[in-house]
């Protein structure tokens, strides 16, 4: 059966409100469909902006066998790039990360200026036209210090998520920050898993002591509220915060595809560290109060993050087969704020690199039940898991949307 097809027959047997079939989280033709339908047509976040202090300044990245950089130049504009030679295809940037005066290809020495243009190529006879061979270029914004880039030649919308988000970050000054800590991991999961996973705090009491001594697990605040009501308690946070300047109401996308809200953390915390106190002396941003709690973002596929009053951290999700994902931390500080004096590294990472850890965990256990033969869909929770049936619808109606023949035919 082709892939599509066999991908409509099993969301056509979903039951709602249950976790899915077995072939979505271990089937490589599913995986396939993912990336295709999904990763390689909708935006990505790659970096925050700051990953990218100088001109010449670049990351790589790479979603399935796409290769991309991303690079300032030296208008101070961030783009990027498919990172492929555009003479014979080599790659061009291979390190993680670093900092160049030109893009020059490591065969035969093409050298690209930071903006894709093509500036040199030795010995390509008179008639070679160089304009015709710049780099191909990658859609890229930046949003309030974040980058995101897309794979697609038409880019779907994004200014939408930019409007939305974007006064909710100005005040965590992500522009402002460096990183003081980059933490990569492998994950032994679908990607779905780990998103599943970061969609509920159902976990959290059983898995996170760290983490539990500052975040709640109260459903409310890990979840979506159905019916976009919250506690009173919550309720006074968001007008304390959104009076003082800091907008904090929980907004949903239509169509599920992002969120943002900050939301309170346990009764006196400030930020993700053991004894609940900020980790950064230093602050990053001009959040108004120190228990402002945490800010909780997320756009999938891609990224999930926590920007706090002190500090700010951002996750970034890349599938690498149907059961392996990689896991991308990053802890932003303050720019000048100094190891050693405003902050202890070991203090300001050791709450999320224990969590995230223990994330891996599970996510690692879950894929390894679901591998078995035995396992049939379980029903998720409806106080607790209302973030996954959130998660797996917008999956499904996204994944069913786009391998619709209907809508096939028409494009
Ligand atoms: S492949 Fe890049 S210069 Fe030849
Ligand atoms: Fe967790």
């Amino acid at each position: 059966m082709d892939p599509q097809a066999k991908a409509r027959d099993m969301l056509s047997r979903r039951k709602p409100g249950h976790s899915l079939e077995q072939g979505f989280y271990t089937d490589p033709e599913i995986f396939q469909l993912d990336m295709q339908n999904i990763w390689y047509r909708d935006w990505l976040f790659v970096t925050p902006a700051v990953a990218l202090p100088k001109t010449g300044s670049y990351v790589t990245h790479k979603v399935g066998p796409y290769r991309v950089v991303i690079v300032k130049g030296s208008d101070g504009e961030i783009r990027a790039f498919h990172n492929t030679c555009r003479h014979r295809g080599s790659v061009l940037c291979k390190a993680q990360q670093g900092q160049v005066a030109k893009l020059v290809c490591p065969y035969h020495q093409w050298t690209y200026e930071l903006d894709g243009r093509l500036l040199w190529a030795r010995d390509m006879g008179a008639d070679f036209d160089a304009s015709a061979h710049g780099l191909g270029p990658v859609h890229c914004r930046v949003v309030s210090g974040l980058v995101y880039i897309c794979l697609a030649e038409d880019a779907p919308d994004f200014d939408a998520y930019a409007e939305m988000v974007t006064p909710y970050l100005d005040v965590h000054e992500l522009t402002n920050a460096k990183v003081a800590h980059q933490s990569t991991i492998i994950e032994n999961g679908n990607w779905k898993l780990v998103w599943e996973n970061n969609r509920e705090c159902y976990h959290c009491a059983g898995n996170h002591p760290s983490l539990c001594r500052t975040y709640p697990e109260d459903p409310t605040i890990s979840g979506v509220a159905a019916d976009g009501k919250f506690p009173e308690k919550v309720e006074t946070h968001f007008n304390r915060l959104e009076a003082a300047g800091a907008p904090s109401r929980f907004q949903l996308a239509e169509g599920g595809q992002y969120r943002i809200a900050r939301m309170p953390l346990l009764d006196g915390a400030q930020s993700y560290t053991m004894n609940g106190k900020i980790a950064v002396q230093k602050r990053l941003g001009r959040v108004p109060f120190l228990d402002a709690g945490t800010l909780l973002k997320f756009h999938y596929p891609t990224t999930w993050n926590h920007f706090l009053s002190d500090h700010s951290i951002t996750f970034r999700v890349t599938p690498i087969s149907a059961t392996e994902t990689e896991v991308q931390t990053t802890w932003l500080v303050h720019k000048d704020a100094v190891e050693g004096v405003d902050y202890d590294l070991e203090k300001l990472t050791e709450v999320w690199t224990h969590t995230n850890d223990e994330d891996r965990q599970v996510v690692e256990d879950n894929q390894q039940g679901i591998l078995s033969p035995a396992y049939k869909p379980g029903p998720y929770s409806s106080s607790h898991e209302d973030g996954v049936i959130q998660f797996t619808d917008w999956y499904c109606e996204t994944l069913g949307n786009r391998i619709d023949p209907v809508r096939l035919a028409a494009e």
